[in-house]
């Protein structure tokens, strides 16, 4: 646990002194910030109370990067760069997970602050280098971490400080909105909207971490640390991605009156007895139309938070970019380097309430289940037995031909994980259910 009593004043280097920076990476973020930094330089000087000076950028291959930066900026040896005497604060944008670990550890341990963007890194690490950056008394910002320009690790670390967070659920991944968001308004299947977003260049060669909801689940995992002064890594979170939503899912649920996005949710559970504990998961969900998150189109971000006092608040905008991540990025040089240069640190990581993580099958939500059954007297009561004999209660049963099958489109009202994940499996053995098409998480009603 982490406590402002154990840290000892930083006096600061006083103000109009310089800030020297080390930037690791030279990719569309790291371009944006050495850019911006550059052309609003004496912004920079004002909003800090001293100059922000430049030392170095590392890259892994001078030779591709020759030309597009000062000659003596650039190097391939990063860490000499974070270890030079005149840098104050190391901006880690990189990607990856070991690499960079292995340099944000050796910069906090040398008293440098670090900006890092990497979710991954965050996600699996942040204990670790929360407690580096607490020995050498220094800064770990992330702001950039979680949907690029969206500012909402700092009002989670601080604006909401004073308030119960109930629950953070969000869009936040771009691509895989993008996807949805397509199949949606065209009624296009998932592989050529996948398809499309390569080609707009919304989707990476390798669309893995998206699709498959990974990005999202580190980014659950760092929302849900901060919202609930726990530490809650990446294995933590439920991770379902989108690669098995079809058209006819998109279908059904818009005539149902509902859309399909992939959410990050983040909820603090209660159980009978009162005890509290944490969810965070990611998959496809049905959100009514009408929900402030179903409005999110193409690939843009949003956060909807539910605090006790404050209610409910949404952060939308660019949660991907080169550009909107630098804004996060600059967003926290100027915090660490107005602390560098005026003194103090700016709070740790909060994780005292120290919450346990809810097994899954012990997650309350509703369903819906599209099946094919046999269309034969008797089989809607045979199967709301099947559902009843679980203690899950049914919302809406919808019936459409199937050919000389019935098509069953199932509603429940909240249940558990575990319960319906029974009734799935008998269904799908049962010899009146031809086919469990799919079943898809329902929230925000
Ligand atoms: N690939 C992510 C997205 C952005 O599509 O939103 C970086 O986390």
């Amino acid at each position: 646990m982490t406590t402002t009593a154990q840290r000892t004043y930083n006096p600061g280097k006083g103000v109009g002194e310089p800030v020297g920076i080390a930037i690791l990476g030279h990719g569309t973020v790291g371009r944006e910030v050495v850019r911006l930094m550059h052309e609003y330089s004496e912004d920079f000087t004002q909003r800090i109370g001293g100059p922000l000076e430049l030392k170095g950028v590392a890259v892994s291959d001078k030779e591709k990067h020759r030309g597009t930066l000062a000659e003596d900026l650039l190097t391939d040896d990063a860490m000499s760069l974070i270890e030079r005497d005149d840098v104050d604060l190391v901006v880690e944008v990189i990607g990856g997970i070991d690499y960079p670990r292995k340099l944000v550890l050796a910069a906090l341990k040398a008293g440098k602050s670090v900006i890092t963007a990497n979710k991954a890194l965050v996600a699996a690490h942040a204990a670790e280098l929360s407690e580096a950056a607490d020995a050498a008394n220094v800064d770990l910002y992330f702001e950039a971490a979680v949907a690029a320009a969206i500012p909402v690790v700092g009002p989670l670390r601080r604006s909401l400080a004073g308030d119960q967070i109930e629950s953070v659920s969000g869009i936040v991944n771009g691509t895989t909105n993008f996807i949805l968001d397509a199949m949606d308004s065209t009624g296009a299947n998932y592989d050529d909207m996948l398809a499309e977003a390569t080609a707009l260049g919304y989707a990476e060669a390798d669309p893995t971490a998206d699709v498959e909801g990974y990005d999202a689940a580190s980014k659950a995992a760092i929302l849900a640390s901060l919202a609930f002064h726990t530490r809650v890594t990446a294995d933590d979170v439920y991770c379902e991605g989108i690669t098995n939503i079809t058209s006819q899912d998109i279908e059904a649920a818009k005539k149902a009156g509902y859309t399909i996005k992939l959410l990050a949710i983040c909820e603090k559970l209660t159980d009978a007895e009162g005890k509290k504990s944490i969810s965070a998961r990611v998959h496809p969900t049905l959100i009514p139309r009408e929900h402030p998150l179903a409005s999110v189109s193409k690939s843009f971000n949003a956060i909807f938070v539910e605090a006790e006092a404050a209610g409910r608040l949404m952060f939308y905008g660019n949660g991907a970019g080169g550009n909107p991540t630098a804004s996060a990025v600059l967003g926290d040089i100027v915090g660490a380097a107005r602390n560098k240069v005026h003194g103090g640190r700016a709070p740790g990581d909060s994780t005292y309430a120290n919450l346990p993580i809810a097994d899954f099958g012990e997650v309350p939500t509703r369903y819906h289940i599209d099946m094919e059954v046999i269309d034969r007297t008797g089989v809607l009561a045979e199967i709301a037995s099947r559902f009843s004999a679980e203690g899950i209660s049914l919302r809406t049963v919808r019936q459409e031909e199937a050919g000389e099958n019935a098509r069953l489109i199932v509603v429940t009202h909240t249940a558990l994980e575990s319960d319906l994940a029974r009734t799935v499996s008998q269904l799908q053995e049962s010899e009146i259910v031809k086919s469990v098409n799919s079943v898809i998480r329902l929230e925000g009603e």
